[in-house]
């Protein structure tokens, strides 16, 4: 198979020591050990090899062998796969193979897996003597795109999810797209609908790219060919340089900030779907499935206010349903989904910054004690009872 060009994003967070780089291409667990020890110095010694049992089956040889080739010893541990282990718990054993492996501050973590065991893994590396590097190394769509870049960690709780984290910027971050050959084909819907939010928030452009990749998906669903790696390997780039881009004016999500470059616009579609896993427990829809519930959601809901005009909703809705079929919600309770969100509304004070749309490309903040009365109940009863 031909390798695809390796792009190279540079992403610079004022505050922080270091600048880092995200590397999009395929063929890239074979250098690893290079690639670490670019980023992080000659002198790293030892690195804790955080994944799974079935990503390590696939994919951790690859990277112990390289590690080692480049002189680096590493030890690894496994946590449970899937969303449910995203927890204090989890974290809590990390932490605990943190110390009987002997990480030390000049050491690092490398977190090999999809979004949870980047979070769970990251949030471990932030605490472990204060923080120690951690390199991250997606190997799903979604933690390609998004949660292995701009250094949010945390795990869920029964207060809800991600109300436990940090803000831990990686050292590195390795996207080989070759991984995501063995991905099925509900994890790869999952990043698509995650990649559609991007796009709505961000532009028509970068709307266009992630459509290009879900056709490339559609002709190649296992991304075997050159040609359709190619596509992801610069559709991931593009999707990184706008996260990058976002979270770089705004790292740490300040309360204040409600302009449309705000790191909360990076929420959108997020409020039901964090709203939809609570009430399910986490254990009936992917989180990126959630996130496509939670994007047509708000763009109704944008359309309600009379703030999203029809033509935009309905290129929208088409980018979504090219993606796949969402898994139907019409047996989840409402009053379950509704209370998620008022207890999400408590923590934060009383009232919601709902991410809302007036355009593709166009985010806009709106607090929901700004929403006429009831809109919010209607608009959930229809969204839940609606066959997707
Ligand atoms: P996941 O980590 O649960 O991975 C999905 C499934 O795919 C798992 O069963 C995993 O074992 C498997 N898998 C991973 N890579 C594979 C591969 N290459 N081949 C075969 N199977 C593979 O889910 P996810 O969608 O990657 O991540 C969701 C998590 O990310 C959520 O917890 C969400 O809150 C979090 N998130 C965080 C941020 C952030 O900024 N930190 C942003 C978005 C999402
Ligand atoms: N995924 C939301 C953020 O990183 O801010």
């Amino acid at each position: 198979m031909t390798k695809s060009e390796t792009i190279k994003v540079g992403v610079r967070i004022p505050g922080e020591t270091a600048d880092y780089q995200i590397l999009c291409g395929s063929g890239l667990l074979e250098n690893t050990g290079d690639i670490v020890r670019m980023a992080l110095g000659e002198d790293v010694r030892r690195v804790a090899v955080i994944s799974n049992r079935k990503v390590f089956g696939l994919y951790g040889e690859a990277v112990e062998r390289s590690l080692k080739r480049a002189g680096i010893s590493a030890g690894s541990f496994m946590i449970g796969d899937g969303e449910r282990f995203k927890t204090l718990r989890t974290a809590e054993k990390i932490l605990g193979f943190f110390n009987t492996a002997g990480i030390k501050r000049g050491d690092a973590v490398i977190a090999l897996g999809g979004g949870v065991v980047g979070d769970a893994a990251g949030f471990a590396a932030s605490l472990h003597l204060r923080g120690v590097r951690l390199v991250q190394i997606p190997t799903t769509l979604l933690a390609m795109i998004d949660s292995s870049v701009g250094g949010k960690t945390g795990v869920n709780s029964s207060f809800g999810k991600n109300l436990i984290g940090t803000f831990h910027q990686p050292a590195a971050v390795i996207a080989d797209v070759s991984v995501l050959a063995t991905l099925d084909r509900r994890g790869m819907s999952a990043g698509l609908f995650e990649a559609v939010k991007h796009g709505a928030i961000s532009s028509e452009k970068l709307l266009r790219t992630t459509e290009k990749m879900i056709d490339a998906r559609n002709r190649d669903p296992r991304l075997n060919g050159a040609e359709t790696q190619a596509v992801f390997a610069k559709g991931i780039a593009e999707h990184v340089r706008f996260k990058a881009s976002i979270v770089k004016g705004d790292a740490r999500e300040a309360v204040t900030a409600t302009g449309n470059r705000s790191r909360k616009i990076l929420n959108f579609g997020h409020t039901l779907a964090h709203a939809l896993e609570l009430a399910t427990e986490y254990r009936y829809l992917k989180h990126g499935e959630a996130v496509g519930h939670g994007v047509l959601f708000a763009a109704e809901l944008s359309k309600r206010l009379e703030l999203l005009p029809a033509n935009s909703i309905k290129s929208l809705n088409d980018v979504v349903h090219r993606v796949g079929s969402l898994p139907p919600v019409d047996k989840i309770s409402f009053e379950a989904v509704f209370s998620a969100i008022s207890n999400d509304k408590k923590s934060r004070g009383g009232s919601i910054d709902w991410v809302l749309l007036e355009g593709i490309g166009r985010p806009v903040i709106v607090s929901d004690a700004k929403f006429p009365k009831g809109i919010l109940r209607t608009a959930l009863r229809d969204h839940l009872m609606s066959t997707l």
